[in-house]
């Protein structure tokens, strides 16, 4: 297919199509990072700009390395030790950077909408690296990416995405790209965390009931409880929240046989799940964060018109 998107701000607005074309081009893209040297061209002489407003570890430094495996240029900027602590807003930002002949933002902010707005305002492709509780579409890419490599499919699969829903863009993201692939997609976790009003929005299967999830689930991806949005304001106690909705040995005796566990991280062990379970067979959690490297890499090079369709198009498709 020919893509000719600029910036990726969300799954909502792709085709089951482009999503495919991402997957695919990650999957010839992980090959690369078993090689010796672990570089292509694809991206020499352009400049990837990793504007990160919120803390991180996995995207930032993922976004970071896919760059330098495309042979682009990087640059960090992080808003504490900026102007922006001076009150410089968010665009004035973006513009005075890209005046110094930028190619590309990654950007992370708290507030949802944050690259749309950006992608307003520059000419440079913007890739959201996550936006307040919206979406985080690299995540929902990765976590596909990943599960499509341990079963061969996604059509026809279960997922069930189990914990703190109402804050997640991880979820938001994951519902979109997961339905359009075929999956079947149940939200999971205390009422107060997952309101039937998020399923019916997002057209997935919403449950509270945890053993019954574990039982139906070919995949289990567990969400860290946003204690910095005040999530812990949404359940008694972390120990109430681990015993009824967190997965441990115990309840995972019910599961299908060859039922795998994720997480996007970063973990609360024991919160979410168990550290054995985290650390366990089952688990494909450092698949998802190597898997990440290669799905960057795919989203850098067709958004930034590395790739022959991309050079066809340098239209905004958002
Ligand atoms: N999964 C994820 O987004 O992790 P970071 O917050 O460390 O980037």
């Amino acid at each position: 297919m020919a893509w000719n998107r600029k910036h990726l701000l969300g799954l909502e607005e792709l085709s089951k199509e482009e999503i495919l074309e991402i997957l695919d081009t990650a999957a010839s893209f992980k090959e690369v990072s078993t090689r010796s040297v672990k570089k292509v061209p694809a991206l020499r002489g352009k400049v990837v700009v990793n504007l990160f407003f919120e803390a991180s570890t996995r995207t930032t430094n993922s976004f970071a390395l896919a760059a330098k495996r495309l042979s682009a240029d990087t640059m960090n900027f992080s808003s504490s030790s900026s102007s922006v602590s001076k009150g410089e807003t968010l665009i004035d930002t973006a513009l005075n950077i890209q005046a110094m002949g930028v190619d590309a933002f990654v950007i992370r902010h708290p507030a949802p909408g944050a690259p749309h707005l950006l992608a307003r305002h520059v000419h440079v492709s913007v890739i959201n690296a996550g936006d307040g509780c919206h979406e985080h579409p690299t995540q929902g890419l990765l976590d596909m990416f990943t599960i499509r490599e341990v079963f061969g499919k996604l059509e026809g699969l279960t997922v069930s995405i189990i914990g703190d829903i109402r804050h997640s863009r991880v979820a938001r993201s994951n519902a979109w790209g997961l339905k359009k692939l075929g999956a079947r997609v149940i939200l999971a976790g205390p009422p107060t965390l997952v309101p039937p009003a998020i399923g019916a929005a997002l057209g997935v299967e919403v449950s509270h009931n945890i053993d019954q999830v574990v039982a139906e689930s070919d995949v289990l991806n567990c969400l860290r409880i946003q204690f910095e949005r005040k999530a812990a304001n949404y359940f008694p106690s972390t120990r109430e929240y681990a015993a009824i909705y967190g997965l441990n040995a115990e309840r995972m005796k019910n599961c299908k046989k060859d039922a795998i566990i994720m997480h996007p991280g970063p973990i609360n062990r024991g919160i979410e799940l168990t550290p054995e379970l985290a650390d366990g067979d089952r688990s494909v959690i450092l698949d998802q964060v190597a898997n990440g490297l290669a799905v960057r890499m795919a989203v850098l090079y067709l958004c930034m018109g590395a790739g022959a369709h991309a050079q066809a198009s340098e239209t905004t498709a958002d």
